[in-house]
């Protein structure tokens, strides 16, 4: 890890009863385990890539693996090398985790992504980001494919997140509290970098691309929505919606990144006239937004600069 945090207790141990410190000790063992873990991957990653240190760190999401062709690589290691990292069960998602250039800056790539969906606990599924941030990034670009819930997207749109809803079900951050993974309590005020989303619009604004933006709604999934969710998920203020992401991007605050997400509209979803879906119509809808999105986030990266300082 960058930095050895110790732990603080904000009450001195022997104000609290038996009972509490017992609670804490438990709660700090089970998180304890996690740290060790993010630890032992990430000693791997860096003996393995040889100090290779990532300014930005990407995870890119169904049918958008191919962004990867634009990665100038130093080091690829599969997600089985990688001490507790698991393995990616859905197709279009690879499975790597790929260390190089792109965009003039020293990225850290994961090629496919896992989903609570699959089985995983969300501790396993925001693992990887944990070890992301441990290996020095401090900017995320998040990448996904979604269901379009506005009237006015079509098939390879790409919008930009300005705000999300998590129905998942549950937080990442369920269990103890360890200072060293960041805040117990994150704010969810400010969650994706406003430098970062006007670089991303300016940069698909002069080459002259449309580019829309709005609220991502996380639901569990794998099944997809019925008409009446569809109207739901509308209602509630929601713009598009997916199975993923979220639960990176909450462990993402925590650990202190700066966010940027963006999605690949794969259909439209009218919930008057719901059309059947697969997900081989999910993938090669991603395809279709992906050469819009691979520009937008390879530009912006580019332009991107460590100077910035997040403001108001
Ligand atoms: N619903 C949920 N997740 C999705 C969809 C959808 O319609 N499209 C792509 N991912």
């Amino acid at each position: 890890m960058r930095s050895e945090v110790h732990f603080r207790c904000s009450i001195p141990a022997v104000f609290v009863s038996e009972p509490a410190i017992q609670i804490r000790r438990f709660a700090l063992r089970m998180m304890e385990n996690i740290y060790n873990k993010v630890s032992e991957a990430h000693r791997f990653i860096v003996e393995r890539s040889r100090h290779f240190v990532p300014e930005v760190a990407m995870i890119l999401g169904t049918g958008l693996g191919g962004m990867a062709a634009r990665i100038d690589p130093v080091c690829v290691i599969p997600y089985q090398d990688i001490p507790h990292f698991c393995l990616s069960t859905v197709d279009g998602h690879k499975g790597s985790l790929i260390l190089g250039g792109f965009g003039g800056k020293q990225v850290a790539v994961m090629q496919g992504r896992l989903h609570f969906y699959e089985g995983y606990s969300l501790e396993q599924v925001t693992f990887p980001v944990r070890v992301l941030r441990s290996l020095g990034a401090e900017f995320l670009a998040v990448n996904s494919a979604a269901g379009g819930l506005d009237s006015g997207f079509k098939p390879g749109d790409v919008m930009l997140v300005t705000d999300h809803i998590n129905l998942i079900g549950s937080s990442p951050l369920r269990g103890g509290a360890d200072p060293r993974l960041g805040d117990r309590f994150p704010d969810m005020s400010r969650v994706y970098d406003r430098q970062m989303a006007t670089l991303a619009l300016d940069v698909a604004k002069e080459a002259g691309l449309g580019i829309k933006s709005g609220v991502y709604v996380a639901v569990h999934g794998p099944n997809l929505e019925t008409p009446a969710e569809t109207r739901m998920l509308r209602l509630l203020g929601a713009d598009a919606v997916g199975m993923s992401s979220v639960p990176e991007i909450i462990t993402a605050v925590q650990a202190g990144f700066r966010i940027l997400f963006l999605v690949a509209i794969t259909n439209v979803n009218n919930p008057e006239n719901m059309s059947q879906l697969s997900i081989t119509d999910v993938i090669s809808h991603a395809r279709l937004a992906e050469p819009t999105l691979t520009y937008i986030l390879e530009n912006t990266v580019a332009r991107m600069t460590g100077a910035w300082v997040e403001s108001g």
